[in-house]
């Protein structure tokens, strides 16, 4: 309906109303009866009375029904999306109102309420800007402000400072849903070509959750130098908060004490380069296994799935480093109901849950991705639990091994106390971080050697060098050790190669601002998840000459590592959250990937020509091909290595 049909309609309304209040007699004096007064005031000419009339009712009935409507609606979504304040105020209302409804005299009681909405109309204020007409020339400051001019006057709440104005720049929204439709089944490609149109930081509203996506080197230095303290909370996902979860995680806690514990164990305990070394031969005998079973199924069948062996390998290599288990072979079956629990984990912790946009659903569950998280991660878990259960057992029996492993250190800790740093590692936390540290390699290393290995059949005279170089560096017919990494530059070239197009961490794992900041000169609200777009920065024509192709000798001409200092090129993420396996995934990738190479001739299977490989993504918890990658393989030279 047209505006001008809408007013005469309201029009008419307003006046039925007055005239039927007209001729009731009532006493009561609300605010049509204080209107009437002052319009039969007689002051004023009936045509004026009746617009004053109208022009009053219109104002407090629009204004009042949708300022109250709107800031209600801002103070459920914000209320759903906070649980342990909306059970605060459940409770209140609960103890004020004793299952009535609230009355005038319960309001005032209910002070908690006052504060959610005082602190709802700060953040979402439901009028930005009340026109003002000037009635007479005024000086502000030095500026004259003639007459008649309109004056906006912009609500002087905290929306006002961190205003949609001083947001990034972004695409328009739905309602509701806001950008949601925008990211697609690929959003670190959406989000490349957003940034190209709304340049290096894009901000996005994802039903709820607002979202700031940088996209540019130049971005992510700003991010990790400056900010990265304020940028350094994570962005929980419904599915992860299964089994409480994200309570005893690394990658999905908060910055605070315990966060910072668990990683310096990490840093001091496990991944420093003498206990990665005093691991080499357990990785060494993974790999080996990983190349006997590739080349058994290869003579059984003819061709094999790649990325089948390279994850049971980085599986084993966790495992033994971890618990001084091999885990799984093609045969065993315990081993490997805990490899699939684990890695149906991490198919439901990837899966893009509705939940995670509109909170306030998380109790509905729609997709029944928490359901099905919570009995595969209990799974996961359970198996977890077992290990650590029988070293516990073993230790109480002095059947101590002479070697530590990780659940050793784990079991060993004792935490200092101090500023809020627990005494010691809880068992149930332990279980956690021993299913952590599983998830978060195995898919990453995978993926990296399946999309190394497809890049080098489809670039054969890139292949051909890696073989050359392994060929005089190692020898042929012999072994890969660690200590030749050093010297193996063009390997070094292809897997770094591989991760500037191919990072198995797209967006690197949401982090969250801690706080209220100005970052890039824009206002950035407390709870802004924050999408890192490692895909884009490394396809970046501003950084990289002849981005989309594979050339590993771009890197023999730089010193550009991976190590977090060459915002260029981040696939592990930079600063505090930056990736805490790095040493470990660096031995593993370079050991595997060389070996692979080193043993075998590589072919693809029949009809598949280089040009012709399917190079699709999927994205799951990791950026995976789309089409997982089949080789046909030769022995290298005939001979097995000593
Ligand atoms: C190709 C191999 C790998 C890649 C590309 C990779 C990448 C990443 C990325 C991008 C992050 C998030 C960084 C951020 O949010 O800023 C991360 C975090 C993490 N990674 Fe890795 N990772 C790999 C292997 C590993 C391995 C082998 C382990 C352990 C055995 C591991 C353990 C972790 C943990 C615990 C975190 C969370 C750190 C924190 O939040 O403080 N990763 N990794």
């Amino acid at each position: 309906m047209k505006t001008w049909k809408l007013e005469i309609k309201a029009e008419s309304l307003i006046l039925n109303s007055v005239k039927q209040r007209r001729q009731e007699s009532t006493s009561s004096k609300d605010l049509l009866m204080i209107i009437l007064e002052n319009a039969n005031s007689g002051l004023l000419t009936p045509g004026a009375a009746k617009r004053f009339i109208v022009d009053n009712c219109k104002s407090f009935y629009f204004a009042g029904y949708d300022t109250s409507a709107i800031a209600a609606q801002w103070c459920l979504m914000l209320l759903a999306s906070h649980p342990e304040w909306q059970i605060r105020a459940h409770a209140e209302v609960e103890e004020v109102c004793s299952g009535h409804l609230p009355n005038a005299d319960s309001l005032v009681k209910m002070k908690l309420m006052t504060m959610v909405i005082q602190e709802s109309l700060r953040l979402y204020p439901p009028t930005m800007f009340v026109a003002r007409e000037v009635i007479e020339e005024v000086k502000l400051g030095d500026l004259r402000i003639p007459k008649v001019m309109l004056l906006l006057l912009v609500t002087t709440m905290k929306k006002a400072s961190v205003g949609a104005n001083q947001l990034p720049p972004g695409p328009p929204g739905w309602p509701v849903f806001g950008n949601m439709f925008d990211l697609g089944t690929m959003p670190h490609i959406s989000l490349s070509s957003l940034s190209r149109k709304y340049g290096p930081v894009v901000w996005l509203r994802l039903g709820t959750v607002n979202t700031m996506v940088v996209s540019s080197a130049e971005a992510a230095m700003e991010m990790f130098k400056n900010h990265d303290l304020t940028f350094a909370g994570r962005n929980i996902t419904e599915a992860m908060r299964a089994c409480s979860y994200n309570q005893g995680s690394m990658a999905l806690g908060q910055h605070g004490p315990y966060w910072r514990m668990l990683r310096r164990i990490c840093t001091t305990e496990l991944f420093t380069n003498n206990r990665i070394n005093e691991t080499e031969r357990l990785r060494t005998k993974c790999i080996d296994n990983m190349l006997r079973w590739m080349w058994d199924e290869s003579q059984k069948k003819g061709s094999i799935e790649l990325v089948r062996f390279v994850s049971l390998m980085s599986f084993n290599v966790i495992g033994n480093v971890m618990l001084s288990a091999d885990l799984v072979d093609p045969q065993s079956k315990e081993g490997d109901e805990f490899f699939k629990s684990i890695s149906r984990t991490i198919e439901w912790g990837g899966k893009p849950n509705v939940a995670d946009f509109f909170p306030f659903l998380q109790w509905l569950d729609p997709q029944r991705i928490k359901k099905n998280m919570t009995r595969d991660m209990g799974n996961s878990l359970d198996f977890a639990s077992r290990f650590v259960k029988q070293r516990i057992l073993d230790r109480q029996n002095k059947k101590k091994s002479t070697k530590v492993d990780f659940l050793d250190v784990m079991l060993d800790f004792q935490g200092n106390q101090k500023d809020g740093e627990p005494a010691d590692i809880s068992e149930k936390n332990i279980n956690i971080m021993i299913l952590e540290l599983f998830t978060a390699s195995t898919d990453t290393t995978t993926s990296t050697i399946e999309w190394a290995m497809t890049e080098l059949l489809r670039n054969p005279g890139v292949m051909r060098k890696v073989q050359e170089e392994l060929n005089q560096v190692v020898g042929q017919n012999k072994c890969i050790e660690e200590s030749k990494i050093g010297d193996l530059h063009y390997l070094q070239a292809v897997l770094k190669e591989t991760l500037r197009l191919h990072p198995p961490v797209p967006l690197l794992v949401p982090h969250r601002a801690m706080d209220d900041t100005k970052f890039m000169s824009y206002s950035i609200l407390k709870d802004t998840q924050i999408l890192v777009n490692v895909w884009a920065i490394g396809r970046d024509p501003v950084c990289w000459d002849d981005p989309l192709s594979f050339k590993p000798e771009r890197f023999f001409r730089s010193s550009t590592d991976y190590k977090g200092h060459h915002f260029q090129f981040i696939p592990f993420g930079a600063g505090r959250r930056m990736c805490v396996g790095l040493p470990l995934a660096h031995r593993m990738l370079h050991l595997a990937l060389g070996s692979l190479v080193h043993s075998f001739e590589w072919a693809l299977e029949d009809g598949i020509t280089p040009e012709k490989m399917d190079m699709r993504e999927r994205l799951g918890i990791t950026l995976r091909k789309a089409d997982p990658l089949k080789v046909v393989l030769k022995l290298r030279g005939g001979e097995g290595k000593s």
